[in-house]
């Protein structure tokens, strides 16, 4: 008994580490889409904004997002989360934040092909995506609504 509430705090620890790494990537990376579209989709910059862009993916959104979902899924199973109301709804969110991540994720990848599909004011916009369903899902998992 003991040995699973202390696997419950340790995996409830990292989760929430790697919930703000993932967080702080999501907002940054937009950031840098707008600096990389100010400076021009062609010469020296360019590269060097791909590049960055690139590696914030590789280093932190990718293997966070990766450890979000699978320290959550490890901590749905230990406390039985599953037949809970307030973790479907949180689900749905958290759904919303992964599709968002593979959106960027492309957005990347055409911009390193010199294609801006979005102006620096839309980009800027976008950065309530994170924000409003952060807010959402911290919300959901902290008051446990409709449980
Ligand atoms: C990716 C899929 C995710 C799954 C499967 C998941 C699942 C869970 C579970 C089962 C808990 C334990 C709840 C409890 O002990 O009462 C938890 C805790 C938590 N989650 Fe997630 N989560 C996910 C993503 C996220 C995201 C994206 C955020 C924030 C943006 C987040 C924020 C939190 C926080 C703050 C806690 C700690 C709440 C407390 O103090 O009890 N989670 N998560």
């Amino acid at each position: 008994m003991q040995v699973l509430s202390m696997l419950y705090l340790w995996l409830k620890a990292g989760h929430v580490i790697f919930v703000i790494f993932w967080m702080a990537g999501l907002f940054m990376l937009p950031r840098y889409f707008v600096y990389h579209q100010e400076d021009g989709l062609t010469g020296p910059m360019h590269a060097t904004w791909t590049d960055r862009e690139r590696k914030l993916l590789k280093i932190i959104l990718w293997p966070a997002l990766t450890m979000v979902w699978v320290l959550g899924l490890a901590l749905a199973m230990v406390i039985g989360a599953f037949q809970q109301p307030w973790f479907h709804a949180k689900l749905g969110f958290v759904l919303i934040l992964t599709a968002y991540h593979f959106w960027l994720a492309g957005y990347a990848q055409s911009l390193a092909r010199g294609e801006a599909r979005l102006t620096g004011r839309r980009l800027r916009m976008l950065n309530e995506v994170p924000g409003v369903t952060a807010a959402v899902i911290v919300i959901l998992v902290i008051l446990k609504p409709f449980s």
